[in-house]
């Protein structure tokens, strides 16, 4: 297992829709494991492979961050099937570092995809599982929480993030 880097907006690769996943190989698993370690090691609640430069349809998410084993998620090729109800909270990306912004997404969603066996599973997620869903599949289609955003709050969040990464630079 590997901690890889994160690509950082606006990095190409987040703006790429993603390949489906068609061959489960050991080649696969070693990518997740370096997906669950990077997440882990940040650390974050979710990462999509697009954001360690993979542009597969392809997410990790542990909304417990490690603390309960069985709540690590892998999902291949995710898609909503249904969303209800609707929430604004605060979000953060790992790819957007130091941007945390209201975000309304929907209160629950199921979600269909497929497991590391290839086995079919649809699994349902409410708040912040339903959020974590809603972000990755989002990176998977070549979005980012700026789209997200209503264009004032884009905007205003836009220009503070600017001048972070410029003083990140000047460091
Ligand atoms: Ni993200």
């Amino acid at each position: 297992m590997a901690i890889r880097a994160i690509r950082k907006f606006p990095d190409p690769v987040l703006r790429k829709k993603a390949a489906p996943v068609t061959v489960f190989d050991a080649e696969l698993r070693k990518l997740v494991d370096d997906m669950v370690e990077t997440m882990y090691a940040e650390p974050g609640v979710g990462l999509a492979a697009p954001q360690i430069g993979v542009s597969l349809q392809l997410f990790v998410i542990d909304i417990t961050v490690g603390e309960r084993p069985d709540a690590l998620i892998v999902l291949a090729n995710p898609t909503i099937l249904s969303a209800t109800g609707r929430l604004v909270e605060e979000e953060g990306c790992l790819s957007v570092p130091g941007i945390r912004a209201e975000i309304p997404r929907a209160e629950t969603v199921e979600v269909h995809g497929w497991t590391l066996d290839q086995q079919e599973v649809t699994l349902k997620g409410r708040g912040l599982l339903a959020r974590a869903f809603q972000h990755e599949i989002d990176h998977l289609n070549g979005m980012v929480i700026w789209d997200r955003m209503g264009k004032v709050q884009r905007e205003l969040l836009k220009s503070e993030w600017k001048r972070s990464q410029r003083q990140t630079q000047k460091r």
